[in-house]
């Protein structure tokens, strides 16, 4: 698996520093607030047991499943797998995401939670932000990294489901992303 990676971006060293800074300042945002964090699934669950690990305050956790990627681009078409929201009326509630990118993603999200929700509040926090010019504009409210348009894995996030399970975030060699094809 490592001898896929061409070049690591960000050492999980680095990632947990980060991830105490985020969490500090969320912490002081959300003090005596009632808040839910809705992680979208599969890409930010390891960012979110770290993340929320620490973050001492006594919130609430749902995760939506949600598909846009195929391989290394973005399908245009954002994919909720599920039915079921959790009850968030009057609730602040932040979405915590592996990547911003095209903005699709989270667009839908929040598009989604302003029809349905009677959420006081929504905001959103990412783990990466890629410097692309967005198919739809979006502006995340916390991030962690501002990283070049490359394609990355690890830390959560995947190409076709692989990789996720590496520590850290690095670029992908050609050669693994032609042999993963599909
Ligand atoms: P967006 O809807 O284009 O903003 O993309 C967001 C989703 O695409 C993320 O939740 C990721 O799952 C996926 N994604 C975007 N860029 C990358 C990448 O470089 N590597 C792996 N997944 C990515
Ligand atoms: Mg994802």
């Amino acid at each position: 698996m490592i001898e896929d990676i061409e070049r690591v971006l960000l050492e999980e060293s680095i990632i947990l520093q980060r991830l105490d800074d985020l969490a500090q300042k969320i912490t002081l945002d959300y003090q005596g607030k009632d808040l839910t964090v809705i992680s979208l699934m599969n890409g930010s669950f390891v960012f979110m047991a770290d993340l929320l690990r620490r973050i001492p305050l006594p919130l609430q956790i749902d995760s939506w499943s949600i598909s846009s990627y195929h391989g290394t681009r973005t399908s245009g078409r954002v994919e909720f797998r599920q039915n079921h929201i959790a009850d968030v009326k009057g609730r602040h509630v932040l979405i915590l995401d592996d990547i911003l990118d095209s903005g699709r993603t989270l667009r839908a999200v929040f598009d989604r939670l302003e029809a349905e929700s009677g959420a006081t509040n929504i905001r959103s926090c990412v783990l990466l932000d890629k410097k692309v010019q967005r198919h739809t504009p979006f502006v995340a409210d916390y991030a962690g990294f501002e990283i070049p348009d490359e394609f990355v894995v690890g830390y959560g996030l995947d190409y076709n489901e692989r990789y996720r399970n590496l520590p850290f975030i690095g670029v992908l060699k050609a050669e693994a992303i032609a042999r993963h094809a599909r």
